[in-house]
């Protein structure tokens, strides 16, 4: 709790500088009328600045909260959901680490809502709103240099689990690129539960025998080695999308690399909702403007030897990795299915100490990048380590059969145990060579 506590004083010392000045300047407070937050005033601003990205038309939130009348009815949802720290969805430890994409609101901002929402949530004068926030409707990336879309769109029932499904999209790169700036956006965002984009480079053996430009699921390929290693493989990742992700943008002289002639494999996991639909997910990409010094690579920490008594309510599973050269930690994404607890991730030095630079109390609907707000430079040697909780007991509300002993796999009622991390590294290495040592180190 050391973090909260730091964060109340923070508080603490802003209500004290303001008192002094209210002295000096102003009437003592206590004489003041004490007026409730408006939504005008007080709220709106936070809703615009923390909630419409996805609370409004056709993204992933239920409801808009544009307007009054849309945010009034729900008002103490709203306050509820910012108490429990629910909303915005943001599940990282405070203790631990900074983040350039924490959208989590400030214990004032929190008290505001709550304070408007029990003075029964008075809309105040209009003239006090902020200037509405333009959400524009396509790409956040400017002017993109490509966009494209899923050849053929994707049925999704209005009910049951859904089969990850795949589609191969070809770039028709005739040459090699540099990817600045990244966005997938679905037709359909709320059946999309997350999405991963691959790059597979130009003879990859991976589902080199799956349809192209169609979509299909790993269960329906022939090829028996195949349907296996769908969910396997060394392809590198251009980005993965889930609700409310924001474009991915790698900073200048960082940027992804997609050979000519790759293709770009979806895989989407969608969730149903009771009403059916179509999908069809789309990317955008911009080219950097000159040849970047730093390639950014997605690595992972997984443990696939996981196997999960029934009823276990804390259990712990461990995998720990050497660096096998320098690299810059750009951003940490934890991967587990229903039955996930917590997911953290150290640095374990050789002294013994450990530094932890993450820990989620994981939410399975929720498959979060944490970006660094600094990147961190770790050396050729440096030992990290995930670890991972699982929750299989019958207290776990999402936990489909607590008497199973769960082992790795690619449905939701089995698990997996993959600590996904972005790394910059010099922009001659590729993922294979980033795993050959340097002589010496
Ligand atoms: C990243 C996207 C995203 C952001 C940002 C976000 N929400 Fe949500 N919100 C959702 C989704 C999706 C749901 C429905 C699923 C769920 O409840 O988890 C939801 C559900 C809710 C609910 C619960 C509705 C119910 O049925 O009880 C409330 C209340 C809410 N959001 C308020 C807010 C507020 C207030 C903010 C900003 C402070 C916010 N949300 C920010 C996506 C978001």
């Amino acid at each position: 709790m050391r973090a909260v506590l730091l964060r109340c004083g923070a508080v603490a010392l802003v209500a004290v500088a303001g008192g002094i000045g209210l002295e000096i300047s102003a009437a003592p407070e206590a004489q003041r009328p004490v007026t409730p937050p408006t939504f005008y005033k007080d709220v709106l601003p936070i809703l615009e600045d923390h909630c419409q990205s996805c609370h409004r038309l056709d993204e992933s939130a239920p409801m808009p909260l544009l307007t009054y009348e849309q945010t009034k009815p729900w008002a103490q949802k709203i306050a509820d959901a910012v108490q429990r720290k629910m909303m915005p969805p943001w599940f990282a430890d405070p203790r631990y680490g900074h983040f350039s994409n924490d959208p989590s609101l400030s214990e004032p901002q929190i008290a505001e809502i709550s304070a408007w929402a029990a003075a029964g949530a008075p809309a105040g004068d209009p003239h006090d709103a902020p200037a509405p926030r333009q959400w524009t409707s396509g790409w956040s990336i400017h002017n993109p240099d490509v966009v494209a879309k899923m050849p053929k769109p994707v049925e999704i029932p209005a009910s049951g689990e859904v089969e990850y499904t795949y589609e191969i999209v070809p770039t028709h790169f005739t040459e090699d690129k540099w990817i600045q700036a990244a966005e997938v956006r679905p037709s359909s965002a709320q059946h999309v539960h997350h999405a991963v984009v691959y790059i597979r480079p130009p003879g990859a053996k991976w589902l080199r025998h799956a349809p192209v430009g169609e979509p299909f699921t790993a269960s329906t390929l022939t090829d028996p080695e195949e349907r296996r290693e769908a969910h396997e493989t060394t392809s590198d990742l251009l980005l993965v999308y889930a609700p409310g992700s924001t474009l991915e943008q790698w900073r200048d002289g960082m940027a992804k690399f997609v050979p000519a002639g790759s293709d770009l494999v979806f895989q989407i996991h969608y969730t149903t909702n009771g009403h059916a639909a179509i999908d069809q997910t789309s990317i955008a990409l911009r080219f950097a403007k000159s040849p970047p010094q730093q390639r950014v690579i997605t690595l992972q920490l997984n443990n696939h030897a996981l196997l999960i008594p029934p009823g276990a309510d804390d259990f712990r599973v461990e995998v720990q990795g050497t660096l096998p050269n320098d690299a810059t930690l750009l951003s940490l994404m934890p991967h587990m299915h229903l039955r996930g607890k917590r997911f953290e991730y150290d640095i374990v030095r050789d002294d013994g100490s450990v530094e932890t630079l993450l820990r989620v109390n994981y939410h399975f609907h929720w498959q979060l990048s944490y970006r660094l707000a600094e990147p961190r430079i770790l050396k050729a040697g440096t030992k990290l380590r995930a670890i991972a909780w699982y929750d299989n007991s019958r207290r776990n509300p999402h936990n489909p059969d607590p008497e199973k002993t769960v082992k790795w796999g690619d449905q939701t009622s089995d698990e997996m145990m993959v600590g996904f991390f972005d790394v910059a590294v010099p922009a001659s290495m590729d993922k294979l060579r980033y795993f050959i040592r340097q002589p010496g180190k």
